[in-house]
């Protein structure tokens, strides 16, 4: 039968330990979840400041909804520009310090619309080995030649930049705050580099938004360096509780972005609910800054109980931790036994991360208590134990 392959690449995902299946969530995203019917402590959501349930967040969602109505039905370009979106746009190139600023419907679909709109053929992208999927996707669908580097390796990366052809654009793309690993890029470093061989810059601030810098305006303002990166881009769907992406840079980066980014030109813009609770949040990022304070606290506190326990967290000093098991079966057996004894700690395998590194990827949150840390603590004693 034609449609074989489909159970076959099934079976082989299986046999390989490679096979995902969906988990069911119930309730709303906290410290707390109910997952699969049972209730357990959050470590696998990017919920960093605990805003997806914030009371705000939610007022402003509905009154979008009975001011606007559900969705924004068209285009940016065609009758989808609402207020809502100019306003968020402005509200985010205050909070970035930048010129300009762009909202897109998703990270994913920043990422893989904006090197299109950049470079192509007879360009080169130098890119982190370990740079998301999205910026992989977008970087192919460029046709620029994608060098990719070793992971933060500056000395790689230099190498690189000496041996690319004198003509044409050259673009560096990294994550500042890996998603995987949660170790940081060598910005400054890079900024240098960059200068020095007529390279421009776009760093991807998904993780960092909200967390990171001043009023949680990510890496690239808390290094100083907005003005020597061509592109900041980021998310609104993890640290600020919602849904969506942005890009923060020049007035004329966001006039290029509109007329020849594909996966801005061609959706549905962001719906105004979305674009409320994205407003509501940025506007939290001032209000209550004790939110960061208290994530902080608990990456301290849980990166040193990991630790004292023997765990090896990597080079992380945020809010995720990649504690890394290797072997993806064994990575996924311990995950689930964590699960079963009321801990939701994800395991992440190849290809999400490269073979060997299969890891439980453990993300904390502002609204993780004492309590909370401490019973994870000890289920982790525990399950390592029994293996
Ligand atoms: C580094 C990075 N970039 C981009 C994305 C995509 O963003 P979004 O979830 O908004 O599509 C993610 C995660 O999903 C990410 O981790």
């Amino acid at each position: 039968m034609p449609t074989d392959f489909i159970q076959d690449e099934l079976e082989a995902l299986k046999r390989q330990g490679l096979y995902r299946r969906l988990r069911r969530v119930e309730g709303e995203q906290g410290p707390t979840l109910i997952v699969d019917g049972r209730e357990v402590l959050n470590f696998s959501s990017n919920n960093y400041l605990g805003l997806a349930s914030h009371p705000a967040l939610r007022k402003a969602a509905k009154e979008a909804i009975d001011r606007y109505g559900c969705g924004a039905v068209a285009s940016r370009l065609i009758s989808g520009n609402m207020t809502l979106h100019e306003e968020l746009e402005e509200q985010i190139a205050k909070l970035k310090g930048t010129a300009a600023a762009l909202v897109f419907n998703s990270g994913f679909q920043a990422n893989v619309g904006i090197f299109s709109a950049l470079v192509g053929e007879g360009d080169v992208i130098f890119s982190d080995a370990l740079n998301h999927a999205s910026i992989i996707d977008g970087c192919r669908l460029a046709r620029a030649r994608t060098v990719v580097y070793a992971h933060c390796d500056l000395a790689r990366l230099e190498d690189e930049l000496k041996k690319a052809p004198a003509t044409g654009r050259r673009l560096i793309v990294t994550e500042t705050l890996f998603s995987m690993d949660g170790d940081e890029a060598p910005l400054a470093e890079m900024v240098e580099l960059a200068e020095r061989y007529g390279a421009v810059i776009m760093v991807d601030e998904a993780h960092a938004t909200g967390v990171f810098g001043p009023n949680g305006a990510g890496i690239v303002a808390q290094l100083g360096l907005g003005e020597r990166v061509l592109v900041q881009m980021g998310t609104l769907g993890k640290a600020l509780g919602g849904f969506g992406a942005y890009v923060a840079g020049s007035r004329p980066l966001r006039e290029l972005l509109i007329n020849r980014c594909r996966s801005f030109i061609f959706t549905t813009s962001l719906p105004p609910p979305v674009l409320a609770a994205a407003i509501a949040a940025v506007d939290l990022l001032y209000q209550e800054p004790q939110r960061r304070l208290a994530l902080w606290h608990n990456c301290r506190a849980l990166r040193e109980g990991l630790r004292k326990l023997g765990f090896s967290l990597g080079e992380s000093q945020s809010q995720i931790l990649p504690l890394v098991i290797g072997d993806s079966e064994r990575c996924m057996a311990f995950s689930e036994r964590l699960l079963q004894k009321g801990v939701f700690a994800q395991g992440i395998r190849p290809p999400t991360v490269s073979e060997g590194t299969s890891r439980l990827r453990i993300t904390l949150m502002a609204t993780h208590t004492h309590e909370h840390l401490h019973r994870a603590l000890r289920t982790f004693e525990e399950v390592r134990g029994e293996f």
